[in-house]
């Protein structure tokens, strides 16, 4: 083996994708070297809920393709929306100019806010709306006399992205860490993780308790704070770790007392996959900044949104040139990228996703029932369009895979794979993220494959 990873074993025969993109394509989020003994999915294409590997193996994805994915892959109305896009405008720059999609884009989901978040501004990823939100909560602070207000707080275990910026609000240590001395510190307050109820207690218990030491901060350092930055009501990236909307409510309530900016970072959990459109709506509370990206565009392409108080925006509104909030990137607003999140919303409007989806989870709850029983897991829970257990310690390293290299994540990802899955545990936390379009037959082949898995995974 190669220090550049695996070569071709058939030295005369072609090299297949795989080993020409472990060859040429450093992949995200993965210690390259692990490619040694788990085989990237090489992938030929993508249909509803499926996606094709060269090889032909079917896979249900699971996970939506990290979460983007909303109503399958190659839909057609989406992929009619950016076709039709791209021979009218593919792109143009947005300053200065504007064009009907984005216009129409940015009308549609303020009215979705029933019009408190009043304007739009777009970035391209996750990161990049996380990025804009802090910069602009600082600016809007500095606009009004309070450049003082630079801090900002985030949540134990919450995740924003790996821009510097948002890395800096980011509480995942894997990810966090070893840039540390590249960070701007930011404080970080307890989780509301619904986990932590005492015996007896109702998930408000932790929620409120979170929002207690929020109190106690602000009432320190609120002079100080910009922003308080949450991922409403499930931090994804630390394990769909789940909270009661209490918290959200109690934390709105004290930005407001203590003059402190509300973020919440809907990338993950907005567009439907908390069971509403947008997780603050089940907390009955608006934020001054909502970041959208991942599912508004369907999973298609990059675009990201903050979505603003129109008070906020008018902080900036001036003849001066500093006030104005003079960032940007190049695809700021792409075409493209608006029309397929048009179709986007059109499918949410015209199909009664949401009521739909009601009916999903409740299907695939009776499908994974039997794990509330089992002694390996524990923490069965479910917010929306997403379900996640955790699998107990047991001092098992399993059989079904070379189990000496390979952490519970991998081995469960490729006794997964084995059963026409794709699925990626967060540590020993399991979880279901699907598209929206599961049959009953497809839901059936998920609780089937994933629970499959965990018997593979655990050796039994
Ligand atoms: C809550 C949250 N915020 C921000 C991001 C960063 O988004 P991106 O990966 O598109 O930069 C993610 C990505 O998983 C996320 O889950």
């Amino acid at each position: 083996m190669s220090a550049v990873g695996p070569q071709n074993p058939n030295a005369a025969g072609p090299a297949s994708l795989q080993e020409r993109s472990l060859r040429s394509v450093w992949h995200p989020c993965t210690q390259m070297k692990v490619h040694e003994r788990l085989p990237l999915l090489a992938l030929a294409r993508g249909e509803g809920a499926w996606l094709i590997e060269t090889g032909g193996q079917r896979l249900l994805d699971g996970i939506s393709s990290w979460w983007v994915n909303l109503f399958g892959h190659a839909n057609a109305r989406i992929n009619q929306a950016i076709a039709e896009q791209l021979h009218i405008l593919e792109h143009a720059m947005l300053a200065g100019c504007t064009h009907e999609p984005v216009v129409q884009l940015s009308e549609r989901l303020s009215a979705l806010t029933g019009g408190v978040l009043g304007h739009c501004f777009y970035g391209s990823d996750g990161a990049s709306a996380v990025e804009i939100a802090l910069k602009m909560s600082h600016h809007a602070w500095r606009n009004v006399g309070h450049p003082e207000k630079c801090e900002f707080v985030c949540v134990r275990g919450d995740y924003h992205g790996e821009s510097l910026g948002a890395l800096g609000v980011t509480d995942v240590p894997i990810f966090r860490d070893v840039y540390h001395a590249l960070l701007r510190a930011a404080h970080v307050v307890a989780s509301p993780d619904a986990r932590l109820a005492a015996p007896g207690e109702s998930a408000r218990g932790p929620a409120h308790r979170a929002a207690a030491q929020v109190e106690q901060l602000f009432a320190e350092r609120a002079p100080h704070i910009a922003a308080l930055i949450i991922e409403p009501l499930v931090q994804c990236a630390s394990g769909m770790v789940m909270h009661d909307p209490q918290f959200v409510r109690e934390v709105r309530a004290l930005c407001d007392a203590y003059g402190v900016h509300l973020i919440a970072d809907e990338i993950a959990v907005g567009c439907g996959r908390s069971g509403t459109f947008f997780a603050c709506e089940q907390a009955g509370v608006w934020p001054d900044f909502l970041c959208l990206s991942k599912g508004i565009s369907g999973g298609y392409l990059p675009l990201s949104v903050v979505l603003t108080r129109t008070a906020i925006y008018e902080k900036f509104y001036s003849e001066e040139i500093a006030r104005a909030f003079l960032h940007s990137h190049s695809y700021t607003g792409n075409p493209l990228a608006c029309r397929a999140a048009l179709a986007t919303l059109d499918i949410f409007r015209d199909d009664a996703v949401l009521e739909k989806n009601r009916a999903r989870g409740a299907y695939l709850d009776g499908l994974l029932a039997a794990l509330r029983e089992d002694p390996r897991v524990e923490h069965l829970r479910r917010c929306g369009m997403i379900w996640a257990f955790d699998v107990r310690e047991t001092g098992q390293t399993g059989r079904a895979h070379d189990s000496a290299s390979l952490s519970f994540a991998q081995r469960y990802f490729a006794c997964a794979r084995e059963r026409g899955l794709l699925l990626r545990p967060i540590g020993r936390t399991v979880y279901l993220m699907p598209p929206y379009i599961l049959s009953e037959d497809e839901m059936q082949y998920l609780a089937r494959g994933a629970l499959g898995a965990l018997d593979a995974t655990l050796g039994s």
